[in-house]
């Protein structure tokens, strides 16, 4: 009788330390998941990168992105329109890395898209993550 007893408390003791572990798993496949997405849609802040925008890219492509200022309108060639979805969806992470890293040319593209060479690649993603916001139709991610 009291052998059952024990054997039952023990089985049970076991049964809730499973159920422990498997809470512990699922939290920690979590954590694992939620990084991993992060990652596929580029781990910039938007608003890190909206905040460089404003200060280094606005004076050409217009602080809406739009390169419609008077500025952005002298320039030959002008200022990629941001906004243009049609046009900048189709620019990968890479692409985009790349020109605002290494400016214009390092794309086949003109020199008056300036480098940013002082720039670390975290800051470089922000900046992505916040041009992508500007896209019409909107940036769907790849
Ligand atoms: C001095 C003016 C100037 C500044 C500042 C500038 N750009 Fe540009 N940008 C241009 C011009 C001009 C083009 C068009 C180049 C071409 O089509 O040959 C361009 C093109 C681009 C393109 C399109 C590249 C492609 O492959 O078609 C992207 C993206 C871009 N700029 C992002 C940025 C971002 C982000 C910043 C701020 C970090 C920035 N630019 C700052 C002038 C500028």
């Amino acid at each position: 009788m009291i052998h059952v007893r024990v054997l039952t408390e023990a089985k049970r003791d076991m049964v809730q330390h499973l159920g422990r572990g498997l809470i512990v798993l699922s939290f920690l496949l979590l954590i694992i998941m939620a990084g991993t997405i992060q990652k596929a849609m580029g781990a910039g802040s938007v608003e890190a990168g909206g905040k460089l925008y404003q200060t280094r890219c606005t004076p050409c492509h217009g602080p809406d992105g739009k390169a419609a200022t008077p500025t952005a309108q002298a320039l030959n060639p002008k200022p990629r329109d941001h906004t243009d979805g049609a046009y900048m969806n189709q620019l990968s992470q890479e692409h985009l890395a790349k020109v605002l890293k290494n400016g214009g040319p390092a794309v086949g593209k003109s020199p008056i898209m300036p480098p940013n060479p002082d720039l670390n690649d975290q800051q470089i993603d922000d900046i992505i993550a916040f041009v992508r916001t500007l896209a019409v139709p909107p940036y769907s991610g790849k």
